[in-house]
């Protein structure tokens, strides 16, 4: 009688089950049965991911993978190409290995895959959330037919250190930015509902946690340390906007955090990630990271291998301390048995959600690999996206957009290179593929323009520095002619132009992963050619390829023209030769400030207010200022020019005054006031005027991207919510307090209109 009433309750519990639930239970049921057959070492080998193969992205590789794959000790593989390839090495888990689980392929695609889109830092300055999902899903369906289902993006760390060659990855400096632009990346990898349902559906890996962009001295790996307050405020919003969105993985970073290395931080990887944010996939090791824990001093592999594992970290990435030493450490009491069942279970649960159980060959379709990559269709909004990145920095005399019927001598080592117009981290793309500037200025122009070359100068005055800076077959050859002779040869080709376009800058590799520099200006020799191409008197136009804000005070004086391209992908030679033809009217602003010197770094704009903020006369003694120099940057947080000008009207508000739950509308209308069709993000900022902690001169909580033809205007509306004006407080409570509020709605973080409300 009693199991019969039980048998009744269970199916009443069944049927009340939402189908979530059930499909959780079942995967439960499935990955508990499977972790019941497996020994020990099978468990840490689904904790293992090693790296063998053409694309070494860090210290050390590993040896005799096939030979673990068979005995179960391999989780996953990571950076290798190539759909074949992959498939052999999936058959060697299901066909031989004990337990036929098959493995996870991670990879790199961070901007792109064959078809490249702009590099991070770019493609943020669209602020179009659409776009840059679409992006994430063509680069997920290119991917996933090559044989991938694991992407180790998006990087979200927030950067004020343009020293810092990352700063190129991830989203600039704003947390609220780069929240959204999480959110559509993990959107567009694993589809809206993280349910995996389309074959192209990967898993997304949110990196690194945490702080990785707060290095000091912009020096790449080095210790980074703040307040947990500004951490909370300032730092965390992307990771945690992640972890909302459902992102599967979760990437440790290399520095350390409170003096603890991330990928043994326990306050880091267990009691913010799961406890406070309810994070439910899988820790990931950064290549090495466990082995370098070693390094920051916490103990020899063992010890530190039993630290990351204690801390919550799951996966071990290259360094196999895992493998090699959780089995001792078990049997000596140092680890528990539960936490690597707990770890082994969620690498599982990841493979079984994205259905791997029932297709281990579901990213194996050799005829996929053939159709779906590096399409024309996928190349054109690759295009579209990429001319939608560029930033306009100066237009003076409106020299560009410039006409087509006219010679146009392109000077400066960017101008023929094909490799580096892809730009960073972008180890799928075909080198060879891209067109260099040159030629795509001559397709975009169409038979009319004369375009002649010349290189002017070596990328960088020393051979050796210039080798380090084009590595991974990145090349820009050494020209072994003197630096007169290079000069003398642009001038020759300048004086029979109309028009000069100096294609000049940073090379891909002079950022990215361990590229700090501590010069962030255009190179020295590079710069001398342009003084002498400005000194003829013709019209120059600066595109400039940049992978982080640079120092251009000199540019921004003398240059009448700069367009910032940063590096577009592989479309990128046509996509500038849209916006500098005009055939697109360049629309992105600056997620990241450009500093007048690297001296004023740190420089952000959601910086606080001192007790003696500087005078708007210059020095004054006694104020927080430079005797040297302006506290102001040379480009702020949200510009960027266009063909076309607008408008901004006064802030109206709905009300003045609001109450907990109650919204206020802030309006304003923007016209086009020029004569070329355009597009404008409007931007909404707020500053707390009086709190608990002093608070920010201003913050983004909001933008909208609109398209305005010509002499047309439209009102852009923004609802103001109590959510809005929240931070936490010293208890680290998520709070909004009573009192004024500004409002501010602008075209940059530097250029807004301003109205009050009250918070009661
Ligand atoms: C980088 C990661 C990357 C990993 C795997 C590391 O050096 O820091 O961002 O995902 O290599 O290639």
């Amino acid at each position: 009688m009693k199991k019969k009433l039980a048998a009744v309750l269970f199916l009443a519990a069944t049927f009340h089950m939402n189908a979530q639930q059930q499909k959780d239970q079942k995967m439960d049921a499935f990955v508990s049965s499977l972790m019941n057959r497996m020994t020990l070492e099978e468990k840490i080998g689904q904790m293992n991911l090693p790296s063998e193969g053409d694309i070494i992205t860090g210290l050390g590789s590993n040896t005799n993978i096939a030979a673990k794959i068979r005995k179960g000790l391999v989780g996953g593989m990571f950076n290798i190409k190539g759909v074949q390839k992959i498939k052999e090495i999936q058959k060697i888990a299901v066909e031989e290995s004990r337990l036929k689980i098959p493995l996870l392929f991670g990879m790199d695609v961070i901007h792109g895959y064959e078809t490249v889109f702009p590099i991070p830092l770019g493609i943020a300055c669209t602020w179009d959330m659409k776009a840059i999902e679409e992006s994430a899903r063509i680069a997920a369906k290119e991917a996933s037919a090559d044989g991938i289902s694991w992407t180790f993006s998006p990087m979200v760390d927030i950067a004020r250190d343009p020293r810092w060659g990352r700063v190129s990855e991830g989203s600039g400096e704003d947390p609220y930015l780069g929240g959204q632009i999480a959110k559509a990346m993990i959107r567009g990898y694993q589809g809206k509902d993280n349910t995996f349902s389309e074959k192209f559906n990967i898993l997304a890996c949110v990196k690194h946690f945490a702080l990785y962009g707060a290095g000091e001295a912009g020096r790449d790996y080095n210790t980074a340390d703040m307040s947990h307050i500004r951490m909370y405020n300032e730092y965390f919003y992307p990771y945690k906007a992640a972890v909302e969105q459902g992102v599967a993985s979760v990437m440790a970073s290399f520095n350390v955090v409170d003096a603890v290395p991330a990928h043994a931080n326990k306050w880091l990887l267990t009691d913010v990630l799961r406890k406070e944010w309810g994070f439910e996939g899988f820790t990931v090791a950064d290549y090495g990271g466990v082995g370098e824990i070693v390094n920051h001093g916490l103990g020899n592999l063992k010890e530190s291998s039993a630290a990351a594992l204690n801390a919550g970290l799951d996966m071990d990435m290259v360094s196999e301390g895992f493998l090699n030493t959780l089995p001792a450490s078990i049997k000596e009491g140092k680890v528990d048995i539960a936490k690597i069942d707990q770890a082994c279970r969620r690498v599982l649960e990841a493979k079984y959600k994205l259905g791997l159980f029932k297709y281990p060959y579901k990213f194996c379709d050799t005829k996929r690999a053939q159709k779906e990559i590096y399409t024309n269709e996928n190349r054109a909004v690759a295009r579209k996206t990429a001319a939608e990145s560029f930033v306009l920095l100066k237009n003076q005399g409106n020299i560009l957009p410039l006409s087509k019927a006219k010679t146009i001598a392109v000077v400066g080592p960017m101008g023929d290179t094909k490799s580096n117009m892809v730009g960073t981290w972008s180890v799928a793309a075909k080198l060879d593929q891209p067109l260099t500037l040159v030629e795509g200025l001559r397709q975009t122009a169409g038979s009319k323009a004369n375009i002649i070359y010349a290189k002017g100068s070596n990328l960088l005055s020393d051979q050796i520095m210039q080798k380090n800076a084009t590595m991974f077959g990145r090349d820009i050859p050494w020209d072994n002619r003197t630096e007169d002779e290079l000069i003398a040869e642009a001038l020759n080709a300048a004086s029979k132009a109309d028009v000069i376009v100096a294609a000049m800058g940073e090379s891909s590799e002079m950022s990215g992963e361990s590229s700090s520099r501590t010069d962030i200006g255009i190179p020295p020799v590079q710069k001398r050619v342009l003084e002498q191409l400005l000194a003829t008197g013709k019209p120059v136009v600066l595109v400039l390829f940049a992978g982080r804000p640079m120092t251009l005070v000199w540019e921004q004086e003398n240059v009448p023209a700069i367009l910032n391209v940063w590096f577009g992908g592989s479309e990128a030679a046509q996509a500038i030769g849209d916006v500098v033809f005009g055939d697109v009217n360049p629309g992105g602003k600056l997620v990241s400030t450009f500093p007048r010197s690297v001296a004023q770094i740190p420089l952000y704009y959601n910086h606080l207010n001192t007790g003696r903020p500087a005078s708007d006369k210059g020095f004054e003694k006694f104020r927080s200022n430079y005797m040297d120099e302006k506290n102001a940057p040379l480009y702020p947080f949200g510009f960027g020019l266009s063909y076309t000008t607008f408008q901004y009207s006064p802030v109206t508000l709905s009300a003045t005054e609001m109450r907990g739950d109650q919204t206020i509308t802030a309006s304003v209308n923007i016209k086009n006031t020029g004569s070329k069709d355009g597009a404008e993000t409007v931007q909404l900022y707020v500053r707390d005027m009086a709190g608990s902690i002093s608070r920010p001169v201003k913050e983004l909580k909001g933008f909208e991207k609109i398209f305005l033809k010509a002499g047309e205007s439209k009102t852009v509306k923004f609802v103001v919510t109590q959510e809005m004006l929240k931070f936490y407080n010293t208890a680290l409570d998520f709070v909004s307090e009573p009192g004024e509020f500004q409002i501010m709605i602008g075209s940059s973080s530097n250029d807004v209109q301003t109205a009050s409300i009250n918070l009661k």
